[in-house]
């Protein structure tokens, strides 16, 4: 049997504007995983899941057709996951086979409920891994990543790809998104999986970081799920509400977090935790000039309890709910936090970064 673990993200700067190539996020992985179980069958195969055998299938109408909206159902991922896998497989001589898949997830739990922690990358990424090992593909860091970026461009995913990276490479990350027309538009040529992920995807860049070894991330959760691919649907109809505005976040968003990056190479903790704060005030803005609530009231608690504690808060990937981000120099003490957050009803997750050995 095979069995393959990937796990978690949470994005700590660069939101919203790494889904436009070339402008730099920084993500961790974190230490919760899904795991995927792969056994061979004869004549029929099988997906099972844990926790997403009660989830819905959610649609919407056009033209009076139902229209399923597939980004929000793991099962599509790793459907997508299986069918580019298996092109891929196909194309470089291996034989189809049938299998019993297995999936049991600690990113989400069993009522359904998500933490905002990259469920739909990890499955993802551990179907292609676990496929490329019964395949005896090659499985390099870089082809994971392709091949699972290719999956969710398939489920029409409107990501940035970054949760992706995170649960494929692990630690800490500066990253940026390819040209996704660019992929596109090969895909038109009808060039093959293994042509285009053998293939250089312009503005992807992936570059692991090391955290200052006194830098500490703390995680508060806000126990309201968000939409992540909702989120990202408004703010793409609303920013032309003010395009300039939208124009100017993201040459600042890009600015800040190139220097937080430096910040990094420097071991600059304090200067790590001005460019934090400088984030949430530039996402707070894009927030208020497109009408989309990405700090909730519960976020802004979180953010402002941490602050009096002397952490750099923000909240962590499109907001709305889920979690938020705060980063410590570990001289402060946490446990008064603790309990000013549970007084406002935020739960600390106690969640560790995850670094692939
Ligand atoms: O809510 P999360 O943790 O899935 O993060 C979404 C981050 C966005 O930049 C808003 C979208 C994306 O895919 O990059
Ligand atoms: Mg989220």
């Amino acid at each position: 049997m095979i069995e393959v673990s990937a796990p978690g993200k949470l994005y700590i700067a660069g939101e919203y504007a790494v889904v436009e190539p070339g402008h730099p996020a920084i993500l961790v992985a974190v230490d919760q995983f899904i795991t995927v179980s792969l056994e061979k069958t004869e004549d029929m195969g099988s997906i099972t899941s844990f926790q997403y055998g009660n989830l819905p299938i959610l649609w919407k109408r056009h033209n009076d057709q139902l229209v399923l909206d597939k980004r929000e159902n793991p099962f599509h991922y790793i459907l997508a996951a299986i069918n580019v896998t298996e092109s891929y497989a196909k194309e470089v001589h291996k034989q189809l086979d049938f299998f019993n898949l297995t999936i049991d997830s600690e990113l989400d739990s069993s009522n359904g409920r998500k933490y905002g922690l990259g469920s739909s990358a990890a499955v993802t990424v551990a179907t292609v891994r676990a496929l490329c090992q019964f395949y005896e593909l090659e499985n390099t860091d870089e082809l994971v990543f392709k091949l699972a970026a290719l999956a969710h461009l398939s489920v029409k995913s409107n990501g940035s790809c970054g949760d992706v990276a995170a649960s494929v490479y692990g630690g800490w990350l500066a990253f940026t998104t390819f040209d996704r027309d660019w992929v596109a538009a090969q895909q038109e040529k009808e060039q093959s999986v293994k042509e285009l992920v053998e293939m250089e995807w312009p503005y992807l860049s992936i570059t692991p970081l090391t955290p200052p070894a006194d830098l500490r991330l703390v995680i508060g959760w806000t126990g309201s799920p968000a939409s992540t691919s909702h989120l990202v649907d408004e703010v793409t109809s609303q920013r032309s509400r003010d395009q300039q505005a939208y124009t100017t976040f993201l040459k600042e968003s890009s600015a800040c977090v190139d220097r937080m990056i430096q910040a990094f190479q420097e071991k600059d903790i304090k200067s790590i935790q001005q460019q934090i704060r400088q984030n949430r005030k530039l996402l707070v803005n894009m927030s208020r000039a497109t009408g989309v609530i990405i700090e909730t009231p519960a976020l802004s608690q979180l953010c402002e309890v941490a602050e009096a504690y002397r952490g750099a808060a923000k909240s962590s990937g499109a907001g709305g709910g889920d979690c938020g981000i705060v980063l410590f120099d570990r001289k402060e003490g946490l446990l008064p936090l603790m309990t000013a957050w549970e007084e406002k009803g935020i739960t600390n997750l106690p969640l560790h970064v995850y670094n692939k050995s």
